[in-house]
């Protein structure tokens, strides 16, 4: 994501740092007065500017949602959309998803979104997706035992890679679209529907929308 820096961005970070997770002193997630626990932890891996998760919020009660994004620009549009939609369920985390089992409690996260992670097409890029072995096993960490992983992508290369990446890393693969506008999946509860800024700029430019969600066997 190529972003302009935010013009006054300190003072545009500061009047939404409400919506800053808590961390401790080793940067991992803490409960406070605003986002209790208990409530199903739910997270977005490289939210961008936040359209997902602020729908989500709107609709959904009682879990914490989380955006975590590395890009600080991204993640400030991200708060401050969820500040003027007044979400109390949502907070943000400006980090790396490299970092994320550092960050967050050992099989705590029920679901894990990631929404048109960057493709990342060179062959030596490989371990710098989202959906790479090597981030697969960090979530592995920090996945529940009924947790699950919603993915989406426009990228068909990125699509089959993830595929392969996830049955090798054990994960049963259900809801399969290739086409998830045409051809939504049946039989899910999960928020496939919530389209998300890259999701509604592709769709327009004529590109299907691929789809899954990956579990591991208990
Ligand atoms: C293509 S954008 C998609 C944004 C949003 N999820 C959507 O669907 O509209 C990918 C986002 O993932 C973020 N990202 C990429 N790699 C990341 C990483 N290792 N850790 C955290 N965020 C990352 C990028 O900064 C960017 O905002």
């Amino acid at each position: 994501m190529h972003m302009r820096k935010k013009k006054h961005r300190d003072e545009r970070l500061e009047k939404v740092s409400g919506y800053f997770a808590v961390t401790g002193e080793h940067g991992e997630l803490l409960a406070d007065e605003s986002f209790p626990e208990p409530g199903e932890l739910w997270v977005e891996v490289g939210c961008g500017k936040g359209s997902f998760l602020t729908a989500l919020a709107l609709r959904t009660d009682g879990k914490r949602l989380l955006g975590v994004e590395k890009i600080t620009d991204a993640l400030l549009m991200a708060m401050e959309k969820c500040a003027s939609a007044d979400c109390r369920n949502l907070k943000f985390c400006n980090a790396d998803a490299s970092s994320l089992p550092d960050l967050l409690p050992p099989h705590g996260v029920e679901r894990l979104f990631l929404n048109f992670s960057d493709p990342w097409p060179k062959n030596r890029d490989r371990e710098k997706r989202l959906t790479s072995r090597t981030f697969l096993q960090k979530y592995k960490q920090i996945l529940a035992p009924d947790g699950r992983i919603c993915f989406k992508t426009d990228n068909r290369p990125l699509f089959d890679f993830s595929l392969d990446c996830f049955r090798e890393e054990g994960f049963t693969v259900e809801h399969i679209s290739y086409d998830l506008h045409a051809s939504p999946p049946s039989g899910t509860t999960e928020p496939f529907d919530i389209q998300t800024e890259y999701e509604r700029k592709f769709s327009a430019k004529g590109f299907s929308i691929n789809y899954l969600e990956a579990f591991l066997p208990r």
